[in-house]
């Protein structure tokens, strides 16, 4: 698939059907994760695939929402900071937060591509996560992924228009300079 069609097809999806995905082709999407920008090439994400029902329903709990229990699997997505935050003090908490996102959405794109579908999850109670996954106290949990197959195409989002979010040379200065006459 063209990088455009992916960038501009994927969606969130919270209804999936009963088909469950193949774990190697989840696995293949993942694997496009490693080659996100990490600041000083350290890699701070990490990832781990659920597929026991009971800790999916759990999580989903822990989560609020129903919908995620319905996936057959669950990436749940986490960082492992230390060695930014040593490198970066302050400055790498900005850091490992953003590269969590530039890994995520590599992932979703191949997610995309490969015909699967899911929905970004942000809200969850992190503590109630990382207790039935046994996650250490020093890893952070970024974000959780429900993976599965939409249950009937959905329409996609209206998007925003880029002229309401581009400026030039100043914040809110929506006008390029001429470059012939140079105003
Ligand atoms: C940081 C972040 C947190 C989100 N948290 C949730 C969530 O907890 N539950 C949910 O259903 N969708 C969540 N979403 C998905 C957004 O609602 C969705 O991306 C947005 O409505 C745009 O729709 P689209 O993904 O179909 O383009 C989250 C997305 C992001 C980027």
């Amino acid at each position: 698939m063209e990088l455009d069609k992916a960038i501009q097809n994927r969606h969130s999806v919270r209804k999936f059907s009963n088909k469950k995905p193949d774990w190697r082709t989840i696995i293949e999407c993942l694997d496009a994760s490693r080659f996100a920008p990490m600041a000083g090439n350290i890699y701070t994400a990490r990832f781990i695939i659920v597929d026991d029902v009971e800790k999916i329903r759990k999580i989903a709990e822990a989560a609020q929402q129903d919908f995620i229990s319905e996936a057959k699997y669950l990436l749940v997505v986490c960082s492992a900071p230390s060695k930014t935050l040593n490198a970066y003090e302050e400055r790498g908490k900005n850091y490992y937060k953003q590269q969590a996102g530039a890994a995520i959405q590599n992932f979703l794109l191949k997610i995309e591509e490969a015909g699967l579908a899911t929905c970004w999850i942000g809200h969850f109670v992190e503590e109630q996560v990382k207790d039935e996954l046994k996650i250490p106290d020093d890893i952070t949990v970024e974000a959780l992924f429900p993976i599965g197959y939409e249950f009937t195409k959905s329409r996609r989002k209206s998007k925003i228009d880029l002229d309401r979010i581009l400026y030039f040379n100043s914040y809110q200065n929506k006008k390029m300079k001429n470059p012939v006459r140079g105003d």
